[in-house]
């Protein structure tokens, strides 16, 4: 039976992972901040025999994340699915920018994701499937237009992605990311477009996919490819003016004119 280990499944699109994998048959092995408190998903994994373990994990203190490699030693990992985030980041609001809060979303959305590969890469090197995948957003791939906090992880993020798709390629592990489109969750008050089980199964076949000849990319809910450099996408986005100068400016350096 396949297994997928879950950040963040205690809410929102985690949740809607964890009922999408156990709808699927997968064992469930679920990371959260306060396992006393998941409510939501303890509820869901009555329904599931045996399928759901809850094990607590906070991505921005790093040896709790190798604590529960260690405890899991030996168990291996189908998927490695990192989705949560820190994401009730306050406001940009220039000249006092929040930089703790910043610290900590760089912890939580950048670097607990790369440790959480480290840590990990030994499980999930010895399960069939062999996959990590992260959930990123399109707003770190987007011409810059406010939540410089979260973008700016987001933006790391994808670069992490892409650098461990490369190293880990050779060892036959597909690494990727992908959006998870406009969720109804707890981080956009409800707003949204899907709910977070339709997103978490649009991400699940993406997933199912994902070879190590299609990893390193950074995917829309629907399976299309966004390109991790800004420039390159929406070109009627806010801000896509600014990548055409920069082209030219470029160029020019190309040109050796400056
Ligand atoms: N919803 C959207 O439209 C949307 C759009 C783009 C990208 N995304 C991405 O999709 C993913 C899920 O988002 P969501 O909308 O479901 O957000 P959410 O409802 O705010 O859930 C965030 C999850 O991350 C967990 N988390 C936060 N800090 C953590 C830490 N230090 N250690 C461990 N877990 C931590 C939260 O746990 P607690 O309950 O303990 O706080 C919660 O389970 C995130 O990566 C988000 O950036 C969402």
């Amino acid at each position: 039976m396949p297994k997928v280990f879950l950040t963040g499944a205690n809410r929102g699109i985690g949740l809607g992972f964890a009922k999408v994998y156990l709808e699927a048959g997968w064992r469930v092995i679920a990371a959260v901040r306060n396992p006393e408190a998941a409510d939501d998903l303890k509820n869901l994994g009555a329904d599931y025999d045996n399928l759901l373990s809850i094990h607590p994990l906070d991505l921005a203190d790093l040896t709790s994340i190798d604590a529960l490699a260690k405890e899991l030693r030996g168990v291996t990992i189908d998927v490695l699915l990192g989705n949560a985030a820190k994401t009730d980041n306050p406001m940009d609001e220039f000249g006092s920018t929040n930089y703790d809060a910043w610290v900590e979303a760089f912890q939580v959305n950048c670097m607990g994701q790369m440790k959480l590969a480290e840590a990990f890469v030994g499980h999930v090197a010895g399960s069939d499937h062999k996959k990590m995948f992260f959930v990123s957003s399109r707003i770190g791939a987007r011409p810059p237009a406010g939540l410089v906090l979260f973008r700016s992880s987001k933006s790391a993020l994808n670069q992490v992605v892409m650098q461990l798709s490369l190293t880990l390629g050779p060892r036959g592990i597909a690494v990727a990311c992908g959006h998870p489109g406009f969720v109804k969750s707890k981080s956009t008050l409800s707003m949204g477009v899907f709910e977070a089980e339709e997103s978490a199964g649009y991400l699940k076949k993406i997933i199912d996919d994902l070879t190590v000849e299609t990893a390193g990319q950074f995917f829309d809910p629907d399976g299309s490819v966004l390109p991790i450099v800004t420039r390159q996408m929406n070109p009627n986005a806010f801000g896509a003016k600014a990548p055409d100068a920069w082209d030219e400016q470029a160029k020019k350096r190309d040109d050796g004119e400056s």
